[in-house]
């Protein structure tokens, strides 16, 4: 273990470096995205969004596509997209309902609250984020059956046939990908004890076939999805599992469920937005966040001006304070959502903040937790030709998950049991804490940052977005709606602009490197602000839809990744 430890942790920081020096490369100038009359998909692999698109086009709706892109994410973009892993989904439909579809991972039934500690309940390193123990029970395939069930039009073989295909004829390897299977590679022999898939010095412009996914993936067509929690799919994987001493059962698989949450809604200014319920803390932590700045003239403040990047950042320090001391599993802790989304209680909190000095966090409530999430996880926006719009956000937890590759059944497995709390109070490797809300119970879902969301404006869909980026993805959605509404740019300029974050500890604010003035960081610093520009080489990869004011749909993919925007 101690070398794999030392092995995970040159690894972590050579990617944090490597991925500094790549900075601007690829930077879109585009100021307006791709324009489409019906429909659209954006995600982060263009294999994804072109199978997305086409079940569109055979007449399928946004729930069918999701089921399509989802699968096809998991064929293509194997650091995130996943059968392994688990996710939220909000929708509005063209009628206006609204809906939120929880199929997060859930932690094992033999799972315990002190499980990653030792003798002396000392948290022990890797235990949560490598190998078998860090499992959870994977939501995705309940998740996409849910709602394909549910909502959508077309017979799961007509879905999934083109995935398949992808599977067994193969995508092309992009650059960025090249790079990230090859740094991970060690890891993947590591932890595997042989090499995978994405081993053998993949290249740029390599083909990929992954035939025992297709295989897994034809057994699901056939047998739907009990073929993943109670068929041979759900065999092979307790075998694999507890061949390494995994502790998950068929028990476990048989027994998971998606859940149908009622999703988060409130208002700021004109405009309604709706997005994920915990076990997301998404949705309460945008809402608290855009409560607190509601009564400023950020328009006149102007992007990225120092009295909008002190406002946001004042009000996420005290959301994020708020986030990880009562936010957990809605069924095994109760959260004061009313209190918490309260106008009073949120002119309260933003009562110390004044424009002339930096609140430090020391003394901003709840005390002394430290948390940073895993950056790797995906996003993708659908709109369909009906005017149904899905918002979608899928993980592994880490960039492949758990590094755990079922060769039998051709998907990573995730390590999202280290978003729970280890040791409440107490930061894991990667300074991943939190407090009793977020400990762990047998069957109780990790909290979560990932927040798909979608806006309206006078009663009609405005947008649909979201993002990767662990803890900084509620502040990259809130950004990018900022930049939408409050700065009138287009999706694209909206995804495109630089990003920055607070989250109330460590004390300082990330700033996408080299693309603040070093004026303003100064100015900044004055007020008592510490500025890190090196924590995060990019902030968020935010694909996002946007309806303009001609009633057609512009796609805003984001730079930082291969992310594509496809539609008709
Ligand atoms: N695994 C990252 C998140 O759910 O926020």
């Amino acid at each position: 273990m101690k070398k794999l430890l030392i092995l995970f942790c040159i690894v972590f920081v050579f990617l944090n470096c490597k991925n500094n020096s790549e900075k601007n490369v690829n930077l879109k100038t585009n100021t307006v995205g791709l324009i489409t009359e019906k429909a659209m998909v954006v995600s982060a692999r263009v294999e994804a969004s072109r199978i997305g698109s086409a079940i569109l086009q055979k007449g399928g709706n946004a729930f069918d596509a999701m089921m399509a892109t989802e699968m096809a994410l998991a064929v293509c973009y194997p650091s995130a997209g996943n059968l392994g892993g688990g996710g939220f989904m909000v929708y509005r439909m063209s009628n206006g309902d609204v809906g939120a579809l929880d199929y997060r991972e859930k932690a094992p039934l033999a799972a315990s609250k002190n499980m990653y500690l030792d003798s002396l309940e000392n948290v022990i390193p890797l235990k949560s984020i490598l190998g078998e123990l860090a499992v959870g029970v994977p939501g995705t395939v309940a998740g996409v059956f849910e709602a394909q069930q549910k909502f959508g039009k077309l017979s799961v073989s007509e879905i999934l046939q083109p995935v398949i295909e992808l599977a067994k004829n193969g995508y092309v390897v992009t650059k960025k990908q090249a790079n990230r299977f090859n740094d991970y590679d060690s890891i993947f022999r590591a932890v595997n004890g042989k090499e995978v898939l994405y081993s053998k010095n993949k290249k740029a412009g390599d083909t990929i076939k992954n035939i025992q996914l297709a295989k897994t993936l034809q057994r699901i067509v056939l047998n739907g999805k009990d073929e993943f929690y109670k068929g041979e799919t759900a065999k092979i994987l307790v075998d694999y599992l507890s061949e390494r001493g995994g502790i998950m059962t068929l028990e476990d698989l048989a027994k998971y469920e998606a859940i149908w949450r009622e999703p988060i809604s409130f208002k700021y200014k004109n405009i309604n937005i709706i997005s994920m319920s915990p076990p997301s803390s998404g949705g309460i932590c945008l809402a608290q966040i855009m409560k607190m700045i509601e009564p400023y003239n950020l328009k006149e403040f102007g992007h990225n001006s120092i009295k909008s990047i002190q406002l946001l950042s004042e009000a996420e320090r005290r959301a994020y304070a708020d986030r990880n001391y009562f936010l957990g599993d809605p069924d095994f802790v109760q959260i004061p959502t009313d209190t918490l989304m309260s106008d009073t209680y949120l002119f309260n909190r933003m009562r110390n903040f004044s424009f002339e000095k930096a609140t430090p966090s020391s003394e901003v409530f709840h005390g002394n937790i430290e948390f940073v999430e895993s950056e790797e996880t995906t996003h993708y926006s659908i709109v369909d030709q009906f005017g149904n719009a899905v918002s979608v956000t899928t993980t592994l937890n880490n960039t492949f998950g758990s590094q755990l590759f079922c060769s039998e059944l051709g998907f990573f497995l995730n390590n999202e049991m280290d978003d729970f709390s280890s040791k409440p109070g107490v930061p894991n490797m990667f300074g991943l804490t939190g407090a009793e809300a977020n400990s762990i119970a047998p069957e109780k879902r990790m909290l979560s940052s990932m927040t798909p969301t979608i806006v309206e404006k006078d009663g009609k869909l405005l947008m649909t977005l979201g993002t990767p980026g662990g803890s900084t993805i509620i502040t990259s959605v809130l950004q990018t709606i900022l930049n939408v509404e409050e700065f009138d740019m287009t999706m694209q300029e909206a995804v495109s602009a630089p990003r920055f974050h607070h989250q109330w500890l460590p004390d300082y604010i990330r700033m996408e490197p080299n693309k603040f003035s070093k004026k303003l960081i100064r100015q900044l610093e004055a007020k008592g602000y510490t500025i890190n520009e090196k924590r995060s080489p990019v902030i968020g990869i935010v694909d996002g839809i946007l309806v303009t004011d001609d009633g057609k749909l512009e796609g805003g993919a984001d730079w930082r990744g291969d992310d594509t925007a496809i539609g008709f």
